[in-house]
Protein backbone atom coordinates (compact mmCIF):
# COMPACT_ATOMS: atom_id res chain seq x y z
CA UNK A 1 0.00 0.00 0.00
CA UNK A 2 1.22 3.53 -1.06
CA UNK A 3 1.31 5.70 1.69
CA UNK A 4 -1.84 8.23 1.71
CA UNK A 5 -1.34 11.81 2.64
CA UNK A 6 -4.41 14.49 2.76
CA UNK A 7 -3.09 17.94 2.40
CA UNK A 8 -5.37 21.25 3.15
CA UNK A 9 -4.26 23.85 0.59
CA UNK A 10 -5.12 27.07 1.59
CA UNK A 11 -4.03 29.67 -1.27
CA UNK A 12 -5.61 32.37 -0.23
CA UNK A 13 -5.27 35.94 -2.16
CA UNK A 14 -3.01 37.96 -4.32
CA UNK A 15 -0.50 35.54 -6.51
CA UNK A 16 -1.84 32.98 -3.49
CA UNK A 17 -3.58 30.72 -6.06
CA UNK A 18 -0.79 31.10 -9.06
CA UNK A 19 1.91 29.91 -6.64
CA UNK A 20 -0.06 27.22 -4.90
CA UNK A 21 -1.00 25.60 -8.96
CA UNK A 22 2.73 25.90 -9.45
CA UNK A 23 3.38 23.95 -6.36
CA UNK A 24 0.26 21.43 -7.30
CA UNK A 25 2.80 20.23 -10.32
CA UNK A 26 6.02 19.65 -8.05
CA UNK A 27 3.59 17.39 -5.71
CA UNK A 28 2.23 15.45 -8.39
CA UNK A 29 5.87 14.57 -9.82
CA UNK A 30 6.75 13.67 -6.38
CA UNK A 31 3.61 11.20 -5.96
CA UNK A 32 5.08 9.45 -9.04
CA UNK A 33 8.83 9.56 -8.49
CA UNK A 34 8.23 8.49 -5.33
CA UNK A 35 5.30 6.25 -4.63
CA UNK A 36 2.79 8.24 -2.65
CA UNK A 37 -0.85 9.45 -2.93
CA UNK A 38 -1.69 13.29 -1.89
CA UNK A 39 -5.33 14.29 -1.26
CA UNK A 40 -5.64 17.83 -1.48
CA UNK A 41 -8.51 19.55 -0.30
CA UNK A 42 -9.20 23.47 -0.75
CA UNK A 43 -10.35 26.15 1.51
CA UNK A 44 -10.63 29.39 2.20
CA UNK A 45 -8.96 32.03 4.46
CA UNK A 46 -7.97 35.46 3.88
CA UNK A 47 -9.70 38.09 2.09
CA UNK A 48 -11.42 35.79 -0.11
CA UNK A 49 -12.95 33.96 3.09
CA UNK A 50 -14.03 37.84 4.34
CA UNK A 51 -15.92 38.29 0.77
CA UNK A 52 -17.38 34.72 0.71
CA UNK A 53 -18.27 34.47 4.31
CA UNK A 54 -17.78 37.50 6.13
CA UNK A 55 -14.53 35.97 8.37
CA UNK A 56 -11.12 35.72 7.58
CA UNK A 57 -11.04 32.12 9.33
CA UNK A 58 -14.55 29.89 9.00
CA UNK A 59 -14.99 27.46 11.04
CA UNK A 60 -14.68 24.76 8.05
CA UNK A 61 -11.11 25.93 6.85
CA UNK A 62 -10.13 25.55 10.54
CA UNK A 63 -11.95 21.85 11.01
CA UNK A 64 -10.61 20.73 7.39
CA UNK A 65 -6.86 21.72 8.60
CA UNK A 66 -7.46 20.06 11.85
CA UNK A 67 -8.08 16.58 10.19
CA UNK A 68 -5.85 16.91 7.08
CA UNK A 69 -2.22 15.67 7.54
CA UNK A 70 -0.69 19.05 6.78
CA UNK A 71 -1.87 22.74 5.61
CA UNK A 72 -0.33 24.13 2.70
CA UNK A 73 -0.93 27.74 2.79
CA UNK A 74 -0.37 31.02 -0.29
CA UNK A 75 -0.95 34.19 0.82
CA UNK A 76 -3.29 36.50 2.54
CA UNK A 77 -3.94 39.91 2.20
CA UNK A 78 -4.66 42.63 -0.47
CA UNK A 79 -5.59 46.76 -0.91
CA UNK A 80 -9.26 45.38 -1.26
CA UNK A 81 -9.18 44.26 2.52
CA UNK A 82 -6.96 47.18 3.88
CA UNK A 83 -8.02 49.47 6.09
CA UNK A 84 -7.35 51.26 10.00
CA UNK A 85 -10.71 50.56 10.91
CA UNK A 86 -9.71 48.44 14.10
CA UNK A 87 -13.31 46.42 13.80
CA UNK A 88 -13.07 45.86 10.36
CA UNK A 89 -12.09 42.35 9.20
CA UNK A 90 -8.78 41.66 8.37
CA UNK A 91 -7.15 38.95 5.83
CA UNK A 92 -4.72 38.35 8.67
CA UNK A 93 -6.74 37.85 10.92
CA UNK A 94 -7.16 34.15 9.28
CA UNK A 95 -3.19 33.71 9.18
CA UNK A 96 -2.85 34.56 13.11
CA UNK A 97 -6.00 32.95 14.12
CA UNK A 98 -4.87 29.42 12.60
CA UNK A 99 -1.48 29.85 13.79
CA UNK A 100 -3.29 30.14 17.20
CA UNK A 101 -5.75 27.61 17.14
CA UNK A 102 -3.59 25.08 15.51
CA UNK A 103 -0.86 25.86 18.30
CA UNK A 104 1.85 26.71 15.73
CA UNK A 105 4.53 28.14 18.42
CA UNK A 106 7.68 27.44 16.28
CA UNK A 107 8.18 28.94 12.74
CA UNK A 108 11.11 27.31 10.81
CA UNK A 109 12.53 30.12 8.36
CA UNK A 110 15.71 28.84 6.48
CA UNK A 111 18.22 31.57 4.93
CA UNK A 112 20.20 29.64 1.98
CA UNK A 113 22.17 31.22 -0.74
CA UNK A 114 22.32 30.12 -4.34
CA UNK A 115 25.52 30.85 -5.94
CA UNK A 116 23.40 31.20 -9.31
CA UNK A 117 21.84 34.38 -8.22
CA UNK A 118 24.50 35.68 -6.02
CA UNK A 119 24.17 38.79 -8.11
CA UNK A 120 20.67 39.08 -7.29
CA UNK A 121 21.62 40.29 -3.69
CA UNK A 122 23.01 43.58 -2.95
CA UNK A 123 25.20 42.03 -0.51
CA UNK A 124 28.55 41.32 -1.65
CA UNK A 125 29.28 37.83 -3.32
CA UNK A 126 32.41 37.19 -0.16
CA UNK A 127 29.92 38.28 2.33
CA UNK A 128 27.69 35.95 1.00
CA UNK A 129 29.78 32.59 1.03
CA UNK A 130 28.88 29.68 3.64
CA UNK A 131 25.56 31.46 4.40
CA UNK A 132 23.21 28.76 5.55
CA UNK A 133 20.47 30.33 8.35
CA UNK A 134 17.79 28.88 9.90
CA UNK A 135 15.84 31.27 11.84
CA UNK A 136 13.51 30.02 14.38
CA UNK A 137 10.44 32.45 15.01
CA UNK A 138 8.64 32.34 17.78
CA UNK A 139 4.67 32.24 16.39
CA UNK A 140 1.88 32.35 18.73
CA UNK A 141 3.31 35.20 21.55
CA UNK A 142 4.30 38.73 21.76
CA UNK A 143 2.65 41.53 20.52
CA UNK A 144 0.78 39.72 17.72
CA UNK A 145 -1.11 38.01 20.72
CA UNK A 146 -1.01 40.50 23.82
CA UNK A 147 -4.04 42.58 24.50
CA UNK A 148 -4.56 45.28 22.23
CA UNK A 149 -6.96 47.69 22.02
CA UNK A 150 -7.69 51.45 20.64
CA UNK A 151 -9.64 53.34 22.79
CA UNK A 152 -11.48 57.09 21.61
CA UNK A 153 -11.97 59.89 23.80
CA UNK A 154 -9.07 59.26 26.25
CA UNK A 155 -8.00 62.63 27.69
CA UNK A 156 -4.37 64.38 26.70
CA UNK A 157 -4.05 61.62 23.87
CA UNK A 158 -5.13 63.77 21.12
CA UNK A 159 -2.98 66.48 18.73
CA UNK A 160 -2.19 69.43 21.24
CA UNK A 161 -3.48 67.76 24.11
CA UNK A 162 -7.00 67.64 23.75
CA UNK A 163 -9.08 64.41 23.37
CA UNK A 164 -8.14 61.95 21.69
CA UNK A 165 -7.41 58.17 20.52
CA UNK A 166 -4.71 55.69 21.81
CA UNK A 167 -3.57 52.51 21.04
CA UNK A 168 -1.73 49.46 22.22
CA UNK A 169 -0.64 46.31 21.83
CA UNK A 170 0.94 44.59 24.85
CA UNK A 171 4.30 42.35 24.58
CA UNK A 172 4.12 39.16 26.64
CA UNK A 173 5.56 36.22 27.32
CA UNK A 174 5.83 33.24 29.58
CA UNK A 175 8.87 31.41 30.81
CA UNK A 176 6.92 28.14 29.42
CA UNK A 177 6.48 29.90 25.89
CA UNK A 178 10.22 30.91 25.76
CA UNK A 179 11.61 27.58 26.91
CA UNK A 180 9.55 25.14 24.47
CA UNK A 181 10.81 27.01 21.43
CA UNK A 182 14.33 28.03 23.00
CA UNK A 183 14.66 23.72 23.41
CA UNK A 184 13.40 23.14 19.82
CA UNK A 185 16.29 25.48 18.41
CA UNK A 186 18.83 24.30 20.58
CA UNK A 187 18.06 20.64 19.07
CA UNK A 188 17.86 22.21 15.60
CA UNK A 189 21.08 23.58 15.87
CA UNK A 190 22.74 19.81 17.30
CA UNK A 191 21.49 18.51 13.97
CA UNK A 192 23.37 21.80 12.22
CA UNK A 193 26.43 23.79 12.62
CA UNK A 194 26.31 23.50 16.49
CA UNK A 195 25.52 27.52 17.18
CA UNK A 196 22.45 29.29 18.87
CA UNK A 197 22.44 32.88 18.39
CA UNK A 198 19.24 34.29 20.63
CA UNK A 199 18.26 37.18 19.65
CA UNK A 200 16.52 39.43 22.17
CA UNK A 201 16.33 43.32 23.23
CA UNK A 202 17.33 42.72 26.86
CA UNK A 203 19.38 46.50 27.42
CA UNK A 204 15.32 47.44 27.72
CA UNK A 205 12.69 45.26 27.77
CA UNK A 206 11.49 42.77 30.60
CA UNK A 207 10.23 40.45 28.20
CA UNK A 208 13.73 40.42 26.51
CA UNK A 209 15.80 40.18 30.35
CA UNK A 210 13.05 36.69 30.44
CA UNK A 211 14.47 36.05 27.08
CA UNK A 212 17.76 36.13 27.39
CA UNK A 213 17.79 33.89 31.23
CA UNK A 214 15.85 30.80 29.79
CA UNK A 215 17.72 30.86 26.95
CA UNK A 216 21.05 30.56 29.00
CA UNK A 217 19.20 27.80 30.99
CA UNK A 218 18.22 25.84 28.20
CA UNK A 219 21.91 26.42 26.73
CA UNK A 220 23.57 24.18 29.84
CA UNK A 221 20.92 21.42 28.76
CA UNK A 222 23.41 21.68 25.45
CA UNK A 223 27.16 21.48 26.21
CA UNK A 224 27.93 20.75 22.50
CA UNK A 225 26.20 23.46 20.92
CA UNK A 226 27.70 26.93 21.06
CA UNK A 227 25.76 29.95 22.24
CA UNK A 228 25.53 33.90 22.28
CA UNK A 229 22.70 36.26 23.05
CA UNK A 230 22.78 39.09 20.23
CA UNK A 231 20.80 42.36 21.15
CA UNK A 232 18.05 43.06 17.99
CA UNK A 233 18.98 45.73 16.56
CA UNK A 234 22.48 44.55 16.17
CA UNK A 235 21.65 41.75 14.88
CA UNK A 236 19.87 43.56 12.40
CA UNK A 237 23.49 45.20 11.35
CA UNK A 238 25.51 41.55 11.46
CA UNK A 239 22.76 39.79 9.15
CA UNK A 240 24.15 41.95 6.09
CA UNK A 241 27.37 42.49 7.17
CA UNK A 242 28.30 39.34 8.35
CA UNK A 243 25.66 36.82 7.67
CA UNK A 244 28.28 33.66 7.72
CA UNK A 245 28.42 34.06 11.74
CA UNK A 246 24.84 32.78 12.02
CA UNK A 247 23.33 29.08 12.31
CA UNK A 248 20.52 28.97 14.13
CA UNK A 249 18.82 32.21 15.31
CA UNK A 250 16.32 31.93 17.94
CA UNK A 251 13.51 35.29 18.30
CA UNK A 252 10.54 36.26 19.66
CA UNK A 253 7.56 37.14 16.93
CA UNK A 254 8.04 40.68 16.00
CA UNK A 255 11.49 40.43 15.71
CA UNK A 256 11.55 37.02 13.99
CA UNK A 257 9.04 38.80 11.26
CA UNK A 258 11.13 41.19 10.85
CA UNK A 259 14.47 39.94 10.41
CA UNK A 260 13.60 37.17 8.30
CA UNK A 261 12.27 39.72 5.60
CA UNK A 262 15.84 41.21 6.03
CA UNK A 263 17.35 37.87 5.72
CA UNK A 264 15.83 37.43 2.43
CA UNK A 265 18.12 39.42 1.32
CA UNK A 266 20.80 37.27 1.66
CA UNK A 267 19.35 34.91 -0.99
CA UNK A 268 18.19 37.41 -3.04
CA UNK A 269 14.53 38.13 -3.01
CA UNK A 270 11.59 37.28 -0.49
CA UNK A 271 10.28 34.89 -3.35
CA UNK A 272 12.56 32.12 -2.61
CA UNK A 273 12.01 32.02 1.90
CA UNK A 274 10.46 28.76 2.75
CA UNK A 275 8.74 28.16 5.99
CA UNK A 276 7.35 25.55 8.30
CA UNK A 277 4.98 26.50 11.04
CA UNK A 278 5.14 23.43 13.85
CA UNK A 279 3.26 22.95 17.15
CA UNK A 280 1.88 19.41 18.72
CA UNK A 281 -0.24 19.21 16.14
CA UNK A 282 -0.94 19.76 12.12
CA UNK A 283 1.97 21.81 10.92
CA UNK A 284 1.53 24.79 8.48
CA UNK A 285 3.95 25.38 5.44
CA UNK A 286 3.86 28.57 3.86
CA UNK A 287 6.03 31.17 1.86
CA UNK A 288 7.61 33.68 4.12
CA UNK A 289 6.23 36.64 1.12
CA UNK A 290 3.38 38.28 0.74
CA UNK A 291 0.19 37.80 -1.36
CA UNK A 292 1.65 40.19 -3.75
CA UNK A 293 -1.14 42.10 -4.99
CA UNK A 294 0.57 45.03 -7.41
CA UNK A 295 2.14 41.27 -9.62
CA UNK A 296 -0.37 38.95 -9.04
CA UNK A 297 -2.57 37.25 -11.82
CA UNK A 298 0.35 37.81 -14.45
CA UNK A 299 2.51 34.83 -14.22
CA UNK A 300 5.25 36.50 -12.64
CA UNK A 301 5.87 35.24 -9.09
CA UNK A 302 8.38 33.18 -8.40
CA UNK A 303 6.69 29.98 -6.68
CA UNK A 304 10.26 28.72 -5.10
CA UNK A 305 9.11 29.94 -1.90
CA UNK A 306 5.66 27.89 -2.27
CA UNK A 307 7.42 24.72 -3.56
CA UNK A 308 10.22 24.87 -1.15
CA UNK A 309 7.20 25.38 1.53
CA UNK A 310 5.70 21.78 0.54
CA UNK A 311 9.33 20.27 0.52
CA UNK A 312 9.54 21.45 4.25
CA UNK A 313 6.18 19.78 4.33
CA UNK A 314 7.66 16.27 2.59
CA UNK A 315 10.63 16.79 4.86
CA UNK A 316 8.88 17.59 8.48
CA UNK A 317 5.59 16.76 8.23
CA UNK A 318 5.58 13.08 5.81
CA UNK A 319 9.20 12.07 7.22
CA UNK A 320 10.16 11.97 3.61
CA UNK A 321 13.09 13.16 3.20
CA UNK A 322 14.68 11.79 0.63
CA UNK A 323 11.95 13.43 -1.43
CA UNK A 324 12.74 16.79 0.17
CA UNK A 325 15.60 16.73 -1.09
CA UNK A 326 15.08 15.65 -4.36
CA UNK A 327 12.97 18.85 -4.73
CA UNK A 328 15.60 21.04 -3.02
CA UNK A 329 17.98 19.60 -5.77
CA UNK A 330 15.57 20.56 -9.10
CA UNK A 331 15.10 24.18 -7.53
CA UNK A 332 18.86 24.08 -7.39
CA UNK A 333 19.63 22.70 -10.57
CA UNK A 334 16.67 25.09 -12.65
CA UNK A 335 18.74 28.50 -11.12
CA UNK A 336 22.10 26.31 -11.98
CA UNK A 337 20.87 26.40 -15.94
CA UNK A 338 19.58 29.76 -15.83
CA UNK A 339 16.05 29.60 -15.14
CA UNK A 340 14.78 33.26 -13.88
CA UNK A 341 11.78 34.91 -12.33
CA UNK A 342 11.61 38.42 -12.67
CA UNK A 343 12.35 38.88 -9.05
CA UNK A 344 16.16 36.91 -9.40
CA UNK A 345 17.04 38.01 -13.10
CA UNK A 346 19.04 40.78 -12.07
CA UNK A 347 22.50 38.49 -13.43
CA UNK A 348 23.40 39.24 -17.38
CA UNK A 349 24.40 35.71 -18.10
CA UNK A 350 23.35 34.77 -21.77
CA UNK A 351 22.64 31.50 -20.45
CA UNK A 352 19.79 33.09 -18.05
CA UNK A 353 16.28 33.44 -19.20
CA UNK A 354 13.30 35.03 -17.62
CA UNK A 355 10.21 32.56 -17.47
CA UNK A 356 6.77 32.74 -15.50
CA UNK A 357 5.43 31.17 -12.50
CA UNK A 358 4.39 28.37 -14.14
CA UNK A 359 6.97 27.44 -16.49
CA UNK A 360 9.39 28.00 -13.63
CA UNK A 361 7.71 25.30 -12.00
CA UNK A 362 7.77 23.05 -15.05
CA UNK A 363 11.63 23.65 -15.29
CA UNK A 364 11.59 22.45 -11.13
CA UNK A 365 9.80 19.82 -12.45
CA UNK A 366 11.70 18.12 -15.15
CA UNK A 367 14.51 18.11 -12.59
CA UNK A 368 12.74 16.39 -9.74
CA UNK A 369 14.42 12.50 -9.99
CA UNK A 370 14.59 9.74 -7.70
CA UNK A 371 18.17 9.46 -7.51
CA UNK A 372 19.04 12.54 -5.54
C1 LIG B 1 4.69 36.61 7.84
C2 LIG B 1 3.70 37.70 7.51
C3 LIG B 1 2.60 37.71 8.55
C4 LIG B 1 3.24 37.99 9.90
C5 LIG B 1 1.45 38.70 8.26
C6 LIG B 1 0.85 38.50 6.90
C7 LIG B 1 0.40 38.65 9.33
O1 LIG B 1 4.33 38.93 7.42
O2 LIG B 1 4.29 35.44 7.88
O3 LIG B 1 5.86 36.93 8.04
O4 LIG B 1 3.45 39.15 10.26
O5 LIG B 1 3.52 37.02 10.61
MN1 LIG C 1 6.50 38.85 7.61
Amino acid sequence: MKPRYKICVLSGDGIGPEIAEATYGVLHRVEQVFGVSFDFEEALIGGCAIDATGTALPEETLALARESDAVLLGAVGGPKWDTTSPEAPRPEDGLLGIRKELGLYMNLRPVQTYSAIASSSPVKADRLENVDILIVRELTGGLYFGEHATQAGVAGAGVGGAKGTRAYDVMEYSEHEIERIMRRAFEMAATRRGRVTSVDKANVLDTGRLWRRVAHEVATEFPEVEHNDMLVDNCAMQLVAFPAQFDVIVTENTFGDILSDEASVLAGSLGLLASASIGDGVSLYEPCHGSAPDISGKNWANPIGQIQSAAMMLRYGFGMDAAATAVDNAVQKALDDGWRTRDIAQDATPASQIVGTHEMSEKIIERIREDV
